[in-house]
């Protein structure tokens, strides 16, 4: 099969996810600055109740990015020097630093078959110092939490949840950043709801640690003023949460339409064996996903990436093609074989809302087209 004339594809084109509705912004930034409703104002309060209740937990707080949130999240619970957290590699560097930046000590474990955190190599990584188990939602799909749960319960150990790529994502019903003590998103631009910089949100259903939480974001103050403690200067601008606010009023739409995109790739690509491809959606009744990203394991990755871009493809390999344990400088010594095997054939594709039907048939037929089908 020949591939049809040559397209572009971005990766992700950040000019165009926000071009598109900018008049509608325009007027956000408009009525931000007449009101002079800068810091903790009530577009922050309204997207923090909105947000609480489609997670399905009591307390949503925005804050300055999701690392800071997991940070946060981490002192909020105790959690410092002396304590280990068990996290995956196959994750940002952020979710790591976040825990390292607590004080605490960073274990690094194996990923399973769906690629998430391997419950098996938790369980054998826990010690007598282990305070916490550090789920990470990756490219839109909440964890299978059962086994984490089950083992979080047996040696009485905190879950903090990276749920910086899963709003919206759930397992058997339950949203992901509604399992644990505390949750972190992130709102930064390339997410599914992203805003014009950096942001993020700590969830919790756990009035302490909320009340921990807003006295930790904003330079350890509580409400009366009073400074009760060391904080951060770590909160969530009242224009971005305004913006942020406006876009999650159409998030089950934006959703719905990554899910159709990931349809399509799945009935185009299925039956190619050199590929292995993330589930469909509906295909396993116990998770939504909502597809943050489409990453799939490919043979000869490297080559299929070259000539994707030759096609005008735009591909990622996601935090430069390596899990957290493989980046000498962090010191890590362990080594993950499946994490290892799993970053030379992951590459990420196209997904996002400037992605069309056409576009999709066009990448999957120059993958087809490069696997000599
Ligand atoms: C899995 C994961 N964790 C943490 C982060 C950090 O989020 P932020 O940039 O909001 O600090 C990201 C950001 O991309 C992420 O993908």
């Amino acid at each position: 099969m020949t591939v049809s004339a040559i397209r572009t594809i971005p990766f992700f084109n950040y000019r165009a996810a926000f071009a598109a509705d900018e008049a509608e912004y325009l007027r956000i930034v408009s009525d931000v600055i007449q009101r002079g409703a800068f810091i903790q104002q009530k577009d922050l309060a309204e997207f923090e109740a909105r947000l609480a209740a489609y997670v399905g937990v009591g307390h949503a707080l925005g804050v300055g990015n999701a690392t800071d949130g997991l940070m946060m999240g981490f002192k909020a619970l105790g959690i410092g020097p002396g304590d280990e957290v068990i996290a995956p590699s196959h994750t940002m560097v952020a979710t790591v630093a976040a825990a390292a930046h607590a004080g605490a000590t960073p274990v690094l474990v194996d990923m399973g078959d769906d690629h998430l955190i391997d419950p098996a190599a938790v369980e054998a990584a826990v010690t007598s110092r282990t305070r916490a188990i550090v789920p990470v939602h990756l490219n839109g799909r909440t964890c299978a939490m059962g086994p984490l749960l089950a083992i979080a319960a047996r040696h009485g150990l905190h879950i903090v949840e990276d749920a910086a790529q899963g709003l919206g994502s759930s397992w058997q019903g339950k949203r992901a950043g509604s399992f644990g003590a505390v949750a972190a998103f992130s709102f930064y631009p390339a997410k599914i709801l992203g805003c014009m910089g950096d942001g993020g949100a700590v969830t919790t259903s756990r009035a302490d640690l909320a009340r921990v939480l807003h006295v930790l974001r904003d330079h350890g103050r509580n409400e009366a003023g009073d400074v009760e403690t060391w904080g951060f200067n770590s909160r969530l601008d009242n224009l971005q949460a305004a913006i942020l606010d406006t876009q999650f009023k159409r998030y089950d739409t934006i959703v719905s339409r990554r899910r159709v995109i990931a349809h399509r790739y799945n009935d185009r690509l299925r039956d190619l064996a050199a590929l292995v491809l993330p589930a469909a959606p509906d295909s396993q009744p116990d998770h939504f996903d909502v597809f943050q990203n489409y990453e799939i394991e490919a043979d000869r990755r490297d080559d299929l990436k070259a000539h994707l871009t030759a096609h005008g493809i735009g591909t990622l390999l996601q935090w430069g093609g390596k899990g957290v344990h493989q980046f000498g400088g962090l010191g890590f010594k362990v080594s993950l074989p499946r994490t290892e095997r799993f970053f030379t054939r992951c590459i990420m594709l196209p997904m996002n809302m400037m992605v069309s039907d056409d576009d999709v048939d066009y990448i999957c037929e120059a993958i087809r087209a490069f696997y000599g089908e």
